[in-house]
C-alpha cells in the first residue's frame, strides 16, 4: 500500500522533558534512546521530536540560531546517530520538527542581514515601513505589534508573527526556499525519516500595506493576511519537491493549526509536492462555550461536545478520503494536557479509555502526545509569576485590569496554558518521578500516575493504550474505510471495512448507561472492551464512558 507513514502510530516527544541522562535537569536525546523500547512496546512506530536545533531557547527551541547541529543542553550530534541507529534497529522511524516560518534574531543570516546592508541576507526576512513607521498594525500571536525596528539603526521594520526574537523569513525568496531544503537534506543524510513543518501555513503575507480595520485594539490579529493564503502552497511545493526529487520516501506532516478540512485537502493532494498530512487544532472536535468573551481563544476553557465531534470527524474523513490521512490526536505541547482541558475526574481511567479508542481507531495517523498513556495530567503552578511566557503574562495583566482575582487568573493559567503540558514525564515513584536527579527545568505539584506504576496494572491505562494500538496496528485499523454510524448524540460509533472484513468501534462519551444495536446480520465477538458492557444479540448496552470493539466473523 505504498509509503510507510500511512502505517505511522507517532508518538510526540518534548524532548526537554522526557529523560534526562546526564542529571542536569534537562531531558536530552540520550534519555529518549535509553527509553525507546517503552515507546515501542506502546505501539508506536514513529517519533516527533520537538526541536533539537541549536537555539536561544527564546521559544523552547522553535527559534533556531543553527540548524546543522544538536542544541546542547540535548546532547551531541553522536547522541543524535545513536538515536536513529537504535530506533532503526527497532523498525522505528524519527521525524524532525523543523520551524520554517521563522528564525533566531541570532541565527547568521539575520544577524548579517542586520550588519551589512549589502548582505544578500536582508532578502531572507520581510521588512517595511511606512513614513518612518510601522508598515501597518498587524499583532503577534505573541502579543504585541508583529514589527520590530531593524537593530541596527535602520529606518525598516522587520515582520516577527511570533517572539520579537524570531524574524520571519521571506519565503517569496527562492534563495530561503532552497536553503531549507538544503537544511532538510542534510538531516536526511544523517538517517531522519520526515519533517514536522512547524507553522509552515504563515509563509506567504498579504500586501503589507493592508491594516487590519479594528479599532479596539492597538495590534489587532486577523488571520486572513498571514495564514493560508494561496502562495503557502505554492512556496511549500517549491520546497517540497527540492527535497523529495531525490527523497521521495521522506514523510511531511504540517502543522496547520487554523486549517480546516477542505485547506487541508489543499495541502496534502497526492503527487503535487505538498504536505502527506496535516495536523489542524480543529482535530481535537472540542467546543468553546467562550463564557467570558474578553479571554482570548487561546486560552479559553474548551468542552468536549459529542454531536461536534461527530462533525468534525465525518467532515474530515470524508474531504479527506482518496487524498490523505486524518491527524488523529487529542493533544500536543501547544493545548493543555486532555484530561485537564475535558475536565475528566481524577481517577477515573474509563474516560480517558473511551477517549482513545473512539480516536485512534478512525482512519487515520495517531498521534500521542507523551504521558497521555498514563494518564499524566497539567502541572500545577502554584504563583501568577510562575508563568513566564508572554502570551500568559499578557491574559494576567488583561484579566487582572478586568477584576478577576489572582486564584481565578492562576486556575484558569493552570487549566489551559501550554507550559504546564510539558512537565516531565512521570516515569518511577521517587524523587522527581524518575525523569532526572536533578530539580527538572519545568516542575510543579502533578498529579501521581507513573509508568512503572501503570506497568503492573493489568487492567489500567496504559495496558489499555497498548491494546488499542495492537489493534489499530492491524490491516483493518490502518487501511480500512472508514463510516460514521447514525447513532443518539453520546454515542459515538463507526464502521471500518477492508475487503469484506468488518469491525465497528462503539463509544459511551455520555454521563448515562446506553445501548446500541450493531448494525450487522452476522455473527460478531469483541475483541477489546472497557467498562461493564454486555453484547446480547448485538444490542450493546453500556456504562458511562464504555467502549467496546467487535468484528464480524
Ligand atoms: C508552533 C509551535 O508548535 C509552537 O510551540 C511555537 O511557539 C510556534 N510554532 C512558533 O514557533
Amino acid at each position: 500500500m505504498g509509503a510507510w507513514y500511512k502505517k505511522a502510530v507517532i508518538y510526540q516527544i518534548y524532548p526537554k522533558s522526557f529523560k534526562d541522562s546526564n542529571n542536569d535537569g534537562v531531558g536530552d536525546l540520550a534519555g529518549i534512546t535509553e527509553k525507546l523500547d517503552y515507546v515501542q512496546q506502546l505501539g508506536a512506530n514513529t517519533i516527533w521530536l520537538n526541536p533539537i536545533f541549536v537555539s536561544p531557547q527564546v521559544d523552547n527551541g522553535y527559534d533556531v540560531s543553527n540548524y546543522f547541529a544538536i542544541d546542547p543542553i540535548l546532547g551531541t550530534m553522536d547522541d543524535f546517530t545513536k538515536l536513529v541507529t537504535e530506533m532503526h534497529k527497532r523498525k522505528m522511524y524519527l521525524l524532525l520538527d523543523l520551524p520554517i516560518n521563522d528564525t533566531s534574531d541570532q541565527h547568521p543570516w539575520f544577524q548579517d542581514a542586520i550588519k551589512n546592508k549589502d548582505s544578500i541576507f536582508r532578502e531572507y526576512y520581510i521588512w517595511g515601513e511606512n513614513n518612518g513607521e510601522r508598515p501597518n498594525n498587524w499583532g503577534s500571536f505573541f502579543g504585541g505589534s508583529a514589527w520590530e525596528k531593524d537593530p541596527n539603526g535602520g529606518a525598516q521594520y522587520y515582520c516577527h508573527l511570533f517572539d520579537k526574537r524570531m524574524p520571519d523569513l521571506n519565503w517569496q525568496n527562492h534563495e530561503v526556499r532552497k536553503s531549507m531544503a538544503d537544511i532538510a537534506k542534510f538531516w536526511i543524510d544523517k538517517g531522519v525519516d520526515g519533517f514536522r513543518l512547524d507553522a509552515f501555513i504563515h509563509i506567504a503575507k498579504a500586501n503589507l500595506q493592508q491594516n487590519i480595520l479594528n479599532q479596539d485594539t492597538e495590534f489587532p490579529m486577523d488571520s486572513s493576511l498571514y495564514a493560508n493564503l494561496p502562495n503557502v502552497k505554492t512556496y511549500l511545493q517549491n520546497f517540497i519537491k527540492l527535497v523529495k526529487d531525490d527523497n521521495p520516501e521522506v514523510f511531511f506532516l504540517g502543522e496547520a493549526s487554523s486549517a480546516d478540512a477542505y485547506q487541508a485537502a489543499e495541502y496534502t493532494r497526492p503527487n503535487q509536492f505538498g504536505c502527506d498530512m496535516v495536523v489542524s487544532s480543529d482535530n481535537y472536535g472540542e467546543i468553546y462555550p467562550f463564557k467570558d468573551p474578553n479571554i482570548p481563544k487561546f486560552f479559553q476553557p474548551r468542552q468536549l461536545d459529542s454531536t461536534h465531534f461527530k462533525e468534525t470527524f465525518s467532515v474530515w474523513e470524508a474531504v479527506l478520503e482518496n487524498i490523505s490521512l486524518p491527524a488523529l490526536t487529542w493533544g500536543n505541547h501547544d493545548i493543555s494536557r486532555v484530561l485537564n482541558r475535558l475536565n475528566v475526574n481524577a481517577g477515573d481511567e474509563d474516560f480517558p479509555k473511551a477517549l482513545a479508542v473512539c480516536m485512534y481507531l478512525q482512519r487515520g495517523i495517531p498521534i500521542i502526545y507523551y504521558g497521555e498513556e498514563i494518564g499524566m495530567r497539567n502541572l500545577n503552578y502554584k504563583k501568577l509569576k510562575d508563568f513566564h511566557d508572554q502570551r500568559a503574562m499578557d491574559l494576567i495583566q488583561l484579566l487582572q485590569g478586568l477584576g478577576y482575582a489572582d486564584d481565578d487568573i492562576i486556575q484558569l493559567l493552570n487549566q489551559q496554558d501550554e507550559m504546564t503540558a510539558r512537565g516531565p514525564f512521570q516515569w518511577k515513584n521517587e524523587k522527581y518521578v524518575g525523569f532526572s536527579q536533578h530539580h527538572p527545568w519545568n516542575w510543579a505539584d502533578h498529579n501521581t500516575v507513573t509508568a512503572e506504576d501503570a506497568e503492573s496494572d493489568s487492567e489500567g491505562l496504559l495496558a489499555f493504550y497498548r491494546a488499542v494500538l495492537k489493534i489499530k496496528n492491524t490491516p483493518l485499523f490502518s487501511e480500512g474505510s472508514y463510516v460514521l454510524l447514525n447513532t443518539k448524540t453520546n454515542i459515538y460509533a463507526y464502521e471500518r471495512e477492508l475487503n469484506g472484513q468488518k469491525g465497528f468501534v462503539v463509544v459511551n462519551l455520555g454521563k448515562q448507561p446506553e445501548n446500541y444495536r450493531i448494525p450487522t446480520i452476522k455473527i460478531i465477538h469483541t475483541i477489546l472492551a472497557n467498562k461493564a458492557n454486555s453484547l446480547v444479540d448485538n444490542v450493546v448496552t453500556m456504562a458511562a464512558g464504555g467502549s467496546i470493539v467487535v468484528m464480524e466473523e
